[in-house]
């Protein structure tokens, strides 16, 4: 399993005091419990030691260093601190303004380093068990609701590494997954794009996909982990952008286990075990497809709210609803639109609607889960959807960046 390590950010992210002398320390920045120091230093014998020096005669514990040579000026280097706020920190920071130059200190929030951090992560979710939203086709059904509440409870207690709850799904449900399998299978030869299909059939021969079984998350879980490395943690409901992005950082997929409601078998307003395992699961089975899941969920660690929001929209309207080229023919890749037989006809018959992905386009418009899509995005290929996702990852605003590893390590640099 890949972890992301923290690394300073190679862009600059806010302007640094050229001169230490006009840069001041709020409480905020030196009251945190761990704090995390850069600055430059000379490449002559004992500058490193009189920082340290400072360190010492103010108590403060050091944690982790490392060091790079400065990229514009070869005589200097760039150092990185990790410190306890044991000692006089502030006191510290007034001091090493007088022996180092472009002193920071850089805040790096909490996020989860290791697939099992996700354990303390509670997702915030936007449904409750009982109380659905006047437009959910169960709304006015009780039997309904105490089903769902019944089988979204089962993921309440999830753990890292444990066995995915077990579902019965009772007849009445498998027929509702039979209507939503049946009408999608007759569509994907020619509306799905290749690697989805590919990975389809798979599913179908080792997976127990079929009309008359509702996988269970268990082993399309394990299937996964065997192909990609992706594996399902079971969610009550649709989880916030913020935690849902941040478990595919640890190619972790949210997914429900419960079903939609019987009478609108065509339509979900609310993601459900037919959007996960038919719209996701097969494209996370390609590993060029995981790998890019993983990279949006890597930009969404520790970023800010208001490029979370942005990402969260990307990530709608190409994972969800995303169409791309091949062959000169368009193709589905979005879940959504692969888990909705009604909406995956209406995307490619309707051409009007279809307009050449522009991720500033895409960036401003609106998410309309529970609705048709007004319009579609459709880029040239794969590649032309990875290009834009990584273009838009370089404008993170965030002071660090991060990348995958098979360890956690956080590393620095200017
Ligand atoms: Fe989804």
């Amino acid at each position: 399993m890949t972890c992301p390590i923290v690394t300073r950010s190679t862009r600059q992210v806010r302007p640094m005091a050229a001169n230490n002398q006009e840069r001041s320390f709020t409480e905020t920045e030196t009251n945190q419990k761990k704090i995390t120091i850069c600055f430059t230093l000379c490449n002559n014998v004992g500058e490193l030691c009189k920082a340290l020096e400072v360190l010492k005669d103010h108590q403060v514990n050091l944690h982790h260093i490392n060091s790079k040579q400065n990229k514009e000026r070869r005589e200097e280097s760039d150092f990185i601190l990790i410190c306890d706020n044991s000692g006089s920190l502030k006191g510290a920071m007034e001091g090493l303004k007088n022996v180092s130059k472009n002193l920071e200190i850089i805040s790096v929030p909490w996020f989860p380093k290791h697939t099992s951090d996700l354990d303390k992560v509670v997702p915030k979710t936007f449904s409750c068990d009982k109380e659905l939203d006047a437009d959910h086709p169960g709304f006015k059904d009780d039997d309904y609701k105490k089903r769902r509440a019944e089988v979204a409870a089962m993921s309440r207690n999830y753990k890292h590494d444990q066995e995915i709850p077990r579902v019965d799904y009772t007849d009445k449900e498998i027929n509702t997954w039979r209507t939503v399998y049946s009408a999608l299978v007759k569509l994907y030869p020619d509306y799905a794009c290749e690697r989805f299909n590919i990975n389809f059939e798979l599913l179908q021969t080792k997976c127990g996909y079929s009309p008359d079984n509702i996988p269970q998350l268990e082993d399309v879980s394990k299937f996964l982990q065997n192909r990609t490395g992706f594996r399902l943690r079971p969610a009550p409901g649709l989880i916030s952008p913020r935690d849902f992005l941040a478990a595919l950082a640890f190619r972790t997929f949210y997914s429900t286990q419960y079903i939609r409601h019987y009478s609108r078998p065509e339509y979900t307003p609310e993601p459900d075990v037919c959007h996960e395992l038919l719209g996701h699961v097969p494209l996370f089975a390609d590993e060029e497809f995981a790998q890019f899941a993983q990279e949006i969920g890597l930009a969404s660690l520790g970023a800010p709210l208001e490029y979370i929001k942005v990402l969260s929209r990307l990530y709608w309207f190409t994972v969800e609803v995303g169409l791309w080229k091949e062959a000169g023919e368009t193709k589905v890749y979005g879940a959504a639109l692969l888990s909705s037989a009604e909406e995956l006809e209406f995307c490619l018959r309707n051409a009007e609607k279809i307009k050449t992905l522009d991720p500033a386009e895409a960036c401003k418009e609106k998410i309309q889960p529970s609705k048709i899509q007004p319009y579609y995005f459709v880029a040239e290929s794969f590649e032309t959807v990875k290009e834009i996702i990584r273009e838009f990852a370089t404008t993170n605003p965030r002071p660090f960046d991060v990348k995958s590893t098979q360890s956690v390590e956080v590393i620095y640099q200017r």
